[in-house]
């Protein structure tokens, strides 16, 4: 069976972890919400998502209008769903078990871990975009792409690091500011590569990393997407085999966010999102897993309908509570939005 959507009525506290504790996330509305099905938006404008390191400054604008917009949201009306803290908090009642399984009272809803992570983060990417997109009245609006599986992309995007910017935030490793170079296996305290020679180090093994994931993954769809998960399984990282593109993901996680404990913004889940930087990197993590179903020729990676039926919820630009299946999310262009293509220095000489 596959999971579904939590009962809205029993959202209970989350744990933040270790030096957070117990967190209240849940969300602002209840089950006497009304929800839709999904329908795919086919007469609006495609977005064209673009790498954050080579936007334009009209781009760059915009996109700072929408934060500060929905960061506004927040302080006039903390209880509107699309703004910033209710959206982060979206991703702690899914990472950090604010729910529990419809008819399973104490197996947690969880979407990280298995084959659910890639296609929910993609419909939180996908609202979240709307979102933003309707804040500032511009429905080709796209979030652009932390282009980290290319040198140039390798560090933190430099209009995350002004100051003054509503893309800023404060809670972040101070020391991997740009130019400092990322690490994907970085671990808390480690220097940051500083000669020539071993900045060509990391980068390489990033690349290496990343050319890995796809080689032995193209075949095999866990391995990149990680496990199957169903209706009452208990889903966390010991029981289940988290796909290789997460864990290359966990470690742009834990080198963005600071290095001591709780590690929040970035390198905390129940944190995370409340960080702009997040939805860039996601929509990277979301660009190459459109990239590895090009490469396979678009099969879709699971004919399983415990993985095509399971179901999530969403709200939308209205205010509107949507019900998505996750077969919907398999084809972006039906969800109107598009990756500008850039070179693959990791897959040159074909995987
Ligand atoms: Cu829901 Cu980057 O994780």
């Amino acid at each position: 069976v596959p999971i579904s959507p939590p009962d809205l009525s029993k959202c209970h506290l989350a744990d933040g972890g270790d030096g957070v504790g117990k967190v209240q996330c849940c969300p602002p509305y209840g089950s006497d919400t009304p929800i839709v099905d999904y329908q795919f938006p086919s007469s609006k404008p495609l977005r064209v998502r673009r790498p954050a390191h080579l936007l334009e400054k009209e781009e760059i604008e915009k996109y700072k209008e929408a934060i500060t917009k929905m960061r506004e949201l927040t302080k006039t009306d903390p209880n509107d769903p699309r703004g910033w803290m209710q959206q982060a908090n979206v991703h702690c009642q899914f990472c950090n078990g604010a729910f529990d399984q419809v008819g399973f009272d104490s197996t947690l809803l969880q979407v990280h871990y298995s084959w659910l992570f890639l296609p929910w983060h993609r419909w939180y990417l996908h609202f979240y975009e709307r979102i933003l997109g309707s804040l500032i009245g511009d429905d080709t609006f796209a979030l652009p792409f932390w282009n980290w599986d290319t040198p140039d992309g390798m560090r933190m995007p430099s209009i995350f690091a002004d100051t003054a910017s509503s893309l800023y935030d404060e809670y972040r490793n101070l020391s991997h500011l740009p130019p400092a170079v990322m690490d994907f296996k970085y671990a808390y305290g480690d220097a940051v590569p500083s000669t020539d020679e071993e900045v060509k180090e990391v980068v390489n093994k990033n690349l290496l990393q990343i050319r890995t994931s796809y080689k032995e993954g193209l075949t095999l769809p866990e391995l990149f997407m990680g496990d199957p998960v169903r209706a009452g399984e208990t889903i966390d990282d010991s029981t289940n085999s988290s796909g290789s593109l997460e864990t290359i993901h966990n470690g742009v996680h834990q080198w963005t966010g600071p290095d001591s404990e709780p590690y929040m913004d970035m390198g905390n889940f129940y944190s995370a999102a409340r960080d702009p930087i997040f939805f860039c990197h996601h929509s990277n993590v979301d660009r190459m897993w459109h990239i590895y179903r090009a490469m396979r020729g678009h099969k879709t990676e699971f004919e399983d309908t415990d993985w095509l039926d399971a179901s999530f919820l969403f709200m939308d630009e209205n205010k509107q509570l949507v019900k998505v299946k996750l077969r919907d999310s398999l084809n972006p262009l039906k969800l109107k939005y598009t990756y500008e293509e850039v070179e693959l220095p990791w897959a040159e000489t074909g995987i």
